[in-house]
């Protein structure tokens, strides 16, 4: 933190949409007061995190399809949102505190949003990332200053691994490890304010179709839409070769091979809120990439490759069910995937 912003941190409030949170005395020089809108702050750039538009799909179904665009975050995905917010939900717990070591694990989007966060806080931060992770994404977390760490693309099992390297490095330097593979306010935070921003876009909601990696961002609106509408289908999305849809059914684990960047998973994490979800379908990649495509050639609409995995299945459902009123998540947008789509 330099010292001009230390000590006059932008106003930030943190509020939990229907509920009631009290700000701890400790933090209340930051935090201003609560909104009904999810987490708001004065900070010029993180303010630009959330209220993503909604477009109605430019095709004729039977049902009504509509795409919330995350790309329209400031790092250009939905991941903006647990960064700032699990980062405001952690400084309140007290589990983080000025001049802690900000360290997350992540191979795309959250890197971005992470670093950001931790360079407007005035937080210092190490992402760990897999060597495969694109340019396109590491390219943000050298742009805010936060240390990239590279590290092989070997089995979770291994030390190596990036998020086994994350947690390495918080231990030794007594930094703070996020963790959205495991960390709750991933899907509370979604549950607190994509949710909620959500359920006010779209009336008479009937499905809500999402890419699925953590889960973190379909469970936590799922939680939310069944609280208000039980009736409300929430639909995940899978990649073929992956292992959230055989952990939801209770089949066997396949061996997890995807070019799907952010979809599936190698196993079922803990925020994965199945309780929530209705069903998860599978998609291939070639299926995936072909709506992808689809969708910018056909539609003028750049969105990115596990969107357009969510598309291949919110389509089939605008088109049998005249009744539908269809939101689709897409996380990211197809300007990240230009060598790929
Ligand atoms: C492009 C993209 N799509 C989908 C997902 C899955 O989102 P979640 O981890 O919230 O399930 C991610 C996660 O990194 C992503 O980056």
């Amino acid at each position: 933190m330099t010292e001009e912003e230390e000590g006059s941190r932008p106003g930030i409030e943190l509020s939990s949409a229907g509920g009631c949170m009290e700000t701890a005395a400790a933090m209340c020089e930051k935090r201003e007061s609560m909104t009904e809108d999810g987490y708001t702050t004065d900070d010029p750039v993180l303010s630009l995190i959330g209220d993503t538009p909604i477009v109605e799909f430019p095709q004729d179904f039977a049902g009504e399809l509509f795409i919330k665009l995350e790309k329209e975050n400031p790092t250009g995905s939905m991941k903006d949102r647990i960064a700032l917010g699990m980062v405001l939900e952690m400084e309140k717990s007290g589990e983080l505190t000025d001049g802690d070591l900000i360290v997350e694990a992540s191979s795309g989007n959250t890197a971005g949003g992470v670093a950001l966060v931790a360079n407007r806080l005035g937080y210092e931060s190490v992402i760990t990332t897999p060597q495969t992770t694109t340019p396109q994404k590491t390219g943000y977390v050298k742009a805010f200053g936060s240390d990239l760490v590279e590290c092989p693309d070997v089995d979770s099992s291994s030390e190596d691994h990036y998020r086994n390297t994350a947690e390495r490095i918080a231990e030794n330097r007594g930094g703070v490890f996020l963790d959205q593979y495991h960390n709750q306010l991933n899907p509370e935070v979604h549950k607190k304010w994509t949710g909620p921003e959500l359920w006010g876009q779209v009336d008479d909601l009937t499905h809500v179709v999402c890419p699925m990696g953590t889960g973190g961002t379909l469970s936590g609106i799922g939680k939310y839409i069944k609280q208000k509408d039980e009736s409300v289908e929430i639909v995940g999305v899978d990649a073929d070769k992956s292992n959230i849809s055989s952990a939801f059914y209770g089949e066997e684990p396949v061996e997890y091979c995807t070019g799907i960047e952010g979809l599936g998973k190698g196993s079922e994490t803990p925020t994965m809120w199945f309780d929530y979800i209705d069903r998860v379908a599978s998609v291939d990649d070639e299926t995936a990439m072909a709506w992808t495509r689809k969708s910018a050639e056909e539609h003028g609409l750049l969105i990115g490759p596990s969107s357009g995995a969510a598309l291949s299945v919110a389509t089939k459902i605008a088109e049998k069910d005249g009744d539908a009123n269809i939101a689709m998540i897409a996380c990211d947008g197809g300007e990240q995937y230009f060598d790929t789509i």
